[in-house]
């Protein structure tokens, strides 16, 4: 049977049964902005800024959402496509605090609106998402500015209260990514959609704040958020794009080895996203790897090998503290035998270490004394 087909801006696309209009287009790189889409989620069409023209359909199509079918005609930035996401994009920008350079306009109050917004944000800095929004991205690429329509006003403060990650609900656009994240991704079940219309909000639990949730703290949903409506606390404000320089690496937490990105600004690093193509993780990280990079600077880290003497240590280097370790192996096992040594690996090391180490154990000490502590 022959492959189905369709048209996509004059050019024409095999597709497999079942691909949506994105997917067609991604794979033959064709760009189709989204919001609200989250690859490994299901569609949920709720932002409309996907939206694409197909012929002989009475109105736009959610490019997300709509399954392609064998001969089908679609335009991806017609007139009309173009001027629907013009209208979503002022629309989002009207509702909420997008104090950044695309929410100004040309309002005449926005001093009053820009004080109003750095009363919420509790500081006088300019939105902690600046040149890493999405929306900002899709406002510059269509030309649009804030100020087309009246502002809403927010309805609930910002939450600050939780360790981690400050949930600003003033700009929050409802794409629902987060709630996916959670709830498809990581499979934590720790937020949803709460209330309704006007009202709506993501919601934790009963409407809590996370602290009081299910919630593990795993970011995923900070990753997800296309806007600043989540963000690390510890990042908040102080992380800025054009500070920033990127550093691939694995985490240093377990044998899982999640691919990482260490944001480091002025050679410290003040925060760590999963790298969204990398395996194992495909981009997941749980608290630990996103969040627990403190120790790094922390006053009281080790950097040198201690050596015990009496009830004290003093600092050695490597050599000697290796020579120690050697020679004290080499003399238990001549005095009392190889069984009488036994190693227990851990768990933050890599694989390959501890398969090193079995190794050291058995082939080079004879004995099968080996361990390791995730056993425990
Ligand atoms: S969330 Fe995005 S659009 Fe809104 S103020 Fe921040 S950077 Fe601008
Ligand atoms: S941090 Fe993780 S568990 Fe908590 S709401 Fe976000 S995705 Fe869900
Ligand atoms: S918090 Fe972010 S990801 Fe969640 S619905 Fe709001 S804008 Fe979307
Ligand atoms: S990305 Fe398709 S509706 Fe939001």
């Amino acid at each position: 049977m022959a492959q189905e087909s369709m048209s996509i801006n004059g050019s024409r696309f095999p597709f497999d049964p079942g691909q949506t209009i994105l997917q067609v287009a991604e794979t033959n790189r064709i760009r189709i902005p989204t919001l609200c889409y989250l690859k490994e989620a299901s569609p949920t069409g709720a932002c409309r800024i996907c939206v694409v023209e197909v012929d002989g359909a009475r109105s736009l199509v959610a490019a997300c959402s709509t399954p392609a079918a064998d001969g089908m005609v679609v335009h991806t930035e017609s007139p009309r496509v173009v001027a629907s996401r013009r209208e979503t994009l002022a629309l989002l920008l009207a509702s909420g605090n997008h104090n950044c350079a695309i929410g100004s306009g040309r309002e005449n109050a926005w001093s009053a609106f820009q004080m109003r917004a750095a009363a919420s944000d509790g500081g006088e800095d300019l939105c902690p998402a600046w040149g890493d929004c999405r929306l900002q991205d899709l406002a510059y690429h269509y030309q649009v500015e804030g100020g087309k329509y009246p502002r809403t006003g927010t309805r609930y403060p910002t939450e600050t209260v939780n360790p981690l990650i400050v949930r600003d609900f003033s700009r929050c656009i409802l794409c629902g990514r987060c709630v996916q994240a959670c709830n498809e991704v990581q499979v934590n079940r720790a937020i949803s959609f709460g209330y309704r219309g006007a009202a709506a909000k993501v919601v934790a639990g009963t409407d809590v704040p996370l602290k009081e949730s299910q919630c593990v703290f795993c970011g995923e949903c900070i990753q997800a958020c296309p806007t600043g409506a989540l963000v690390e606390k510890k990042a908040r404000f102080v992380w800025r794009p054009w500070k920033n320089r990127t550093i691939r690496t694995t985490c240093p937490y377990c044998g899982v080895g999640c691919q990482q990105w260490l944001h480091v600004q002025d050679g410290r690093i003040v925060k760590v996203t999963g790298v969204e193509d990398g395996s194992p993780n495909q981009g997941r990280l749980c608290v630990k790897g996103r969040f627990g990079y403190d120790f790094i600077y922390s006053d009281e880290r080790l950097k040198t090998p201690l050596i015990r003497e009496g009830d004290d240590f003093r600092g050695a280097s490597w050599d000697e503290a290796l020579d120690l370790v050697a020679d004290t192996f080499k003399t238990i096992i001549e005095e009392s035998g190889p069984d009488a040594v036994a190693g227990v690996s851990c768990a933050r090391s890599i694989n390959e270490d501890s398969y090193q180490m079995q190794k050291l154990f058995r082939g080079v000490f004879k004995t099968n004394n080996i361990d390791h502590c995730a056993r425990t």
